[in-house]
């Protein structure tokens, strides 16, 4: 019956020589590209419900347009600390001011992608749900807040909110759509997913730092032959590792169970080594894995941290693992079948590409700082970084799909300057950048701030990058080795040390872009570059402001940080 009812609408529609369209308006916050990606998915499943999507960046929309939408979607995720992506902010400052238009006649629902680690869980996403509310518009389905591994939750989500939305509202307008009209917004569908990996060929590995130096940063080359896809210079790819064997070992026999035995998982009966290797996070303890813990320890400080925040619990079990925490606070209290239902599933890692397919055809380069570090008597090891350190050699596939980064990129006019701060592994996407404008001829001033600890073991592709220099093609490099002298130099002091040339480059029309360390070096090259504006454009801190959200949005500064 339903089915012939859509046919009869199918028939009135296409009997009228402008077919009435019903607009739906989804807007993103995305910082990497996740956000973006499902509002793409849910605008390709909304032309299904007879919706016409339109996609739109946050910082392209128009708030007093966007408030005459019938049927509104938002996909945001949180940034850092609870804060709005960078391309959210600007209209975020706009809707919740005080003097922010009405949305009494919009239809709205709101995803949410966010990581439960912290504190802040989707506070943004809660935010926008909040706001739209207030303002005035009627939820048509309840907001959904999405964990790391958010494919199936934002499945759920758009499975709910697009039948329901497109019931709502009036026909639209009559408008005239041409026929067959290529869709702006329709990019390629992705040829690999995490459900459909590439087997990428490790060929080249080696270490860039120095063996004395007390940081171990290691730089990949993986073969795309045979994959039929590429990449552009900016984007990221995402990784599945598999657990360390002596971890899955020793965590089984805490959990008084053998390899052999089979368990359920994601509907399946499968042998338990299989499940502890490459599909569960068991290094990394869940919230509800933490909190159960808790709760079957016994231990008082630990319970009462139940009662205060997602942060005091963290604090208190920062830097154990779930064997520390079954060592420590509760042996013998919990079997594999517990294990399963509390962890959460191993998540795909994303990294920055560090090279571009033009200067190295077919292949992908990685520049990946090994996580190891000692705590509870034990050396820690990063899942993804030491999986392919430690497990992967030449030869080895490795499962791996890109993760495009769109507005992470080299600047369409080969002309314009940009300015790259990526202290560290930042270093990444810039060594790609710098390739890429090699490969392509462009003649646009590169400058580079490069940090690091030590000179003498850790200027990551030091020789590389004084041959592009010599070459020409990098225009300036300032670099901050942190460690060879009494006070620390960072990346934001030489940036101060250049602040009128800088301000100069700007003003020609650079890009500047960051890559790096999120909580600590991101904020810190954020604030000098608002000292830097307002000293040398003699602005007040308001206009300073100002001009800092333009560069935003005009996707003239642009932040990869992790
Ligand atoms: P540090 O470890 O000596 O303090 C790459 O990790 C480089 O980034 C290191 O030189 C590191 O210095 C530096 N770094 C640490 N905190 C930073 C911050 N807040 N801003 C910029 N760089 C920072």
């Amino acid at each position: 019956h339903t089915r012939l009812l859509v046919k009869e609408e199918h028939v009135t529609t296409t009997s009228t020589t402008s077919p009435q369209v019903k607009p739906l308006t989804i807007i993103y916050g995305s910082q990497t590209g996740n956000a973006e990606s499902v509002a793409e998915e849910a605008a390709d499943i909304a032309r299904n419900h007879g919706l016409t999507p339109q996609v739109q960046d946050m910082d392209d929309v128009d708030l007093h347009q966007l408030c005459k939408a019938e049927r509104l979607l938002v996909v945001t995720s949180t940034y850092g600390e609870g804060e709005m992506p960078d391309n959210a902010q600007a209209l975020w400052d706009c809707i919740s001011a005080d003097d922010a238009p009405r949305f009494d006649n919009t239809f709205f629902s709101v995803l949410a992608l966010g990581d439960t680690n912290y504190d802040d869980f989707c506070l943004a996403g809660i935010q926008w749900d909040e706001r739209l509310a207030a303002l005035g518009g009627t939820r048509i389905a309840n907001r959904v807040d999405c964990d790391v591994a958010y494919e199936s939750a934002a499945h759920e989500w758009i499975a709910e909110a697009l039948p329901t939305i497109a019931q709502k509202g009036s026909r639209g307008d009559i408008e005239v759509m041409p026929a067959n009209a290529p869709s702006a917004n329709k990019k390629a569908k992705p040829k690999y997913t995490r459900d459909n990996p590439f087997e990428a060929q490790l060929l080249k590995k080696y270490t860039l730092n120095n063996p004395s130096s007390g940081k171990e940063t290691c730089h990949y080359e993986l073969s795309l032959l045979d994959s039929g896809e590429s990449y552009d210079a900016g984007d990221a790819i995402n990784l599945l590792p598999t657990n360390r064997p002596e971890l899955v070992d020793e965590l089984i026999s805490l959990l008084g169970a053998r390899k052999e035995q089979h368990e359920q998982y994601d509907g399946h009966t499968q042998e338990l080594q299989k499940i502890f290797t490459e599909d569960l996070e068991i290094r990394i303890p869940s919230k509800e894995f933490i909190t159960e813990v808790a709760a079957r320890s016994g231990d008082q400080e630990f319970i009462a941290k139940l009662e205060e925040s997602t942060q005091a619990l963290n604090d208190f079990v920062w830097g154990l693992d779930s064997i520390d925490l079954l060592k420590r606070y509760a042996p013998n209290s919990f079997t594999a079948s517990d294990f399963i239902r509390l962890a959460k599933p191993l998540a795909p890692r994303a990294y920055s590409i560090s090279s571009s397919i033009k200067h190295h055809p077919n292949e992908v380069h990685l520049t990946i700082a090994s996580v190891r570090y000692e705590q509870a008597g034990r050396v820690h090891n990063g899942v993804c970084s030491t999986f392919l350190a430690d497990l992967c050699e030449s030869g080895s596939k490795i499962k791996c799909y890109f993760a495009p980064n769109k507005h992470f990129s080299v600047p369409q006019d080969p002309t314009s300057p940009i300015i790259m701060i990526g202290p560290g592994t930042g270093i990444a996407p810039f060594r790609g950048f710098l390739e890429e404008r090699l490969s392509t001829q462009a003649t646009g001033e590169n400058w580079l701030f490069f940090g690091d600890r030590t000179k003498a073991n850790d200027f990551l592709y030091q020789q590389e990058l004084e041959d592009m220099q010599q070459q020409g093609l990098l225009t300036r490099l300032d670099l901050a080795f942190s460690r060879d002298q009494q006070e620390k130099i960072y990346v934001q002091d030489k940036m101060q040390e250049q602040g009128a040339l800088l301000f100069e480059w700007l003003e020609r029309g650079a890009y500047i872009y960051v890559c790096g360390d999120a909580f600590r070096m991101a904020k810190d090259v954020d604030k000098a570059l608002h000292q830097i504006i307002e000293k040398q454009g003699n602005l007040s801190p308001d206009q300073t402001q100002e001009y800092i959200a333009n560069l935003k949005k005009q996707k003239r500064y642009v932040r990869d940080v992790y």
